[in-house]
């Protein structure tokens, strides 16, 4: 059977829109590398909750159809990314579902690594 897809939008930084779709069950981590979108630094933990520069902001509507609650430990390591919304996830921890087609998310302006001490 033809896997489900949805389409997802990003709008990145400095204003430029790009839009995929992607399998349901991906996390946004793998669809902004499967589409080799440029961010520098993004997702520099290889999604294994330990940076935050895979930070990205939800529209609210769509922030409500996340079926995962973030756990205490995305909580934390959103808490240093930078500019944090009410409706920012860690796009690692953040999987695809049939509901959340058309979703579209912003690219924040600055990804910082929660590992880097500077
Ligand atoms: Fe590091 Fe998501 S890629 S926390």
């Amino acid at each position: 059977p033809k896997k489900e897809t949805i389409t997802v939008h990003f709008v990145q930084s400095d204003g430029s829109k790009f839009s995929t779709t992607a399998a349901v069950g991906e996390n946004l981590l793998d669809i902004i590398i499967d589409n080799d979108i440029d961010i520098d630094g993004f997702g520099a933990c290889e999604g294994t909750l330990a940076c935050s520069t895979c930070h990205l902001i939800f529209k609210q509507e769509d922030y409500d159809k996340i079926p995962d609650k973030p756990t205490d430990e995305e909580l934390d390591m959103l808490d240093l990314a930078y500019g944090l919304s009410s409706t920012s996830r860690l796009g690692c921890q953040v999987v695809l579902t049939k509901d959340m087609d058309g979703l579209q998310v912003q690219v924040p302006t600055a990804v910082v690594d929660a590992r880097d001490p500077s």
